[in-house]
Formats: structure tokens, sequence, C-alpha cells
């Protein structure tokens, strides 16, 4: 097992309740920050080890990490860290670019002082944020929390799915954006969403996306590129 996991599963240690708890943060945040490369195959009988816990949590935490994406199990190989592509990345921004802004649009006329002041607490915490997964959950819950009031339970549980699995690409997120969460939108769309402007919000939302996309697009172009 890579050094850098053992440093990820020393740290991370008291934190949680269960065993299968800490395994599956340990592992997701050895994932996101990049310390297990994707394509390294998982194995139980190791994991078991490192993590000194019997094989029952580690079967258990990687049919989460299944769940989110962030690990496949392959025949004759077993559990292996997800490759990241493009097109996955590209995929997933195209359903969001398409939930999200009908989300924000019904959201947006239900909304109250309240969700102003939450999501205005957000952007606060995302300024002074230097953790990568914290900033990802930061930044999708001010989203989140605009897109709440939709009154469409399906809607809203599919939108937030979406923007979960989005976890996967942060960390090309940021390196693709240089850190910048695209605060600015975020206040732009905000200020748009308390005086009940929809359109403005909608278009800064399309704005928000479209930068996020072109910038991903031009990372995995020059990763792969260079891989060649
Ligand atoms: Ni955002």
């Amino acid at each position: 097992m890579s050094a850098g996991l053992s440093d990820v599963i020393q740290s991370a240690g008291p934190r949680y309740r269960t065993a299968t708890e800490f395994v599956e943060a340990t592992l997701r945040e050895a994932i996101l920050s990049g310390v297990i490369a994707p394509g390294t195959p998982l194995r139980q009988e190791e994991l078991a080890t490192s993590f000194k816990v019997s094989r029952m949590p580690i079967r258990e935490a990687l049919r989460q990490l299944e769940a989110q994406a962030l690990v496949d199990f392959e025949p004759h190989r077993g559990a292996v860290v997800v490759q990241i592509t493009l097109l996955d990345a590209m995929d997933n921004y195209a359903i969001r670019a398409a939930l999200e802004p009908q989300a924000l649009r019904l959201s947006i006329p239900n909304l109250t002082e309240e969700d102003f002041e939450i999501a205005e607490d957000l952007l606060a915490e995302i300024d002074h944020e230097q953790d990568p997964g914290r900033m990802g959950e930061l930044n999708r819950r001010f989203h989140m929390t605009l897109y709440a009031q939709a009154g469409l339970p399906r809607l809203i549980a599919l939108t937030e799915q979406h923007l979960a699995s989005a976890d996967r690409y942060l960390r090309f997120h940021l390196a693709a954006v240089g850190g910048d969460m695209g605060q600015d939108e975020h206040r732009e769309m905000l200020a748009a969403c308390r005086i009940g402007d929809v359109e403005r919000a909608v278009a800064t939302l399309a704005r928000h996306h479209g930068r996020a996309t072109d910038a991903m697009r031009a990372f995995f172009s020059a990763r792969d590129g260079a891989r060649e």
C-alpha cells in the first residue's frame, strides 16, 4: 500500500463512529485528492491490513464508493479506482446544465430572506476555505440552497445527485480553474435571486457552467496531450 494512503489513514483515525465509515471516508478522501491514482486496484486483504479492520467493513466501504462512482468492480480484478475522463466530466456537466437552470427558475419565486442569508454565509465560508473537499461541499450547499425551493422533489433529488457526483472531478476542476470557484458568478447569481430577476440568475448560472466546462476541456486536453 502506498505511503500516501498510510499517512491519510494515520491522520483520519478517531473521527469516525464505525469502521465502515472510517474506511469509506478515508478512501474517498485519498481518491479525490489523488493520493490513490485512477486505475489502482483496491485489494481487500491489503486494505484490511492497512486499516487494521476486518474485511467486512472494507467490502461495505467499497460498495459505497462504487455507488458514488469512485470505484468500479472489474471482472477478475475486483475493485479499481475509476479512471476519470473528459467524456465522464462532460457528461456530468451536460446533465447539470440541463437540470440546474430549471431548478433555479422554479425555486427563485419561493426563496426567503433566510435562504439568502444561508447562501451569503456559505459564500463567505468558501472565501476562507483552503481544503478542496470542503470547498466542493460548500459549493454544493450554496447551489442547493438556491434550488431547494423548486417544489419538485424528484427534480431536486436528481439535481443534488448529479451535483454530488461532480465531486469526482473536483480536483481536476480546481486545477483547471486555478482554484477559483467562480465566486463572482455565485455573488451575481445570489444578487439576481434576491431581486427576483430569474432571467439574469439563470444566465449567470449558464455562464458559471460554461466557464467550468471550458476550463475542464482545456485542462484535460493539456493533460492527455502531455501523455502522448
Ligand atoms: Ni458553483
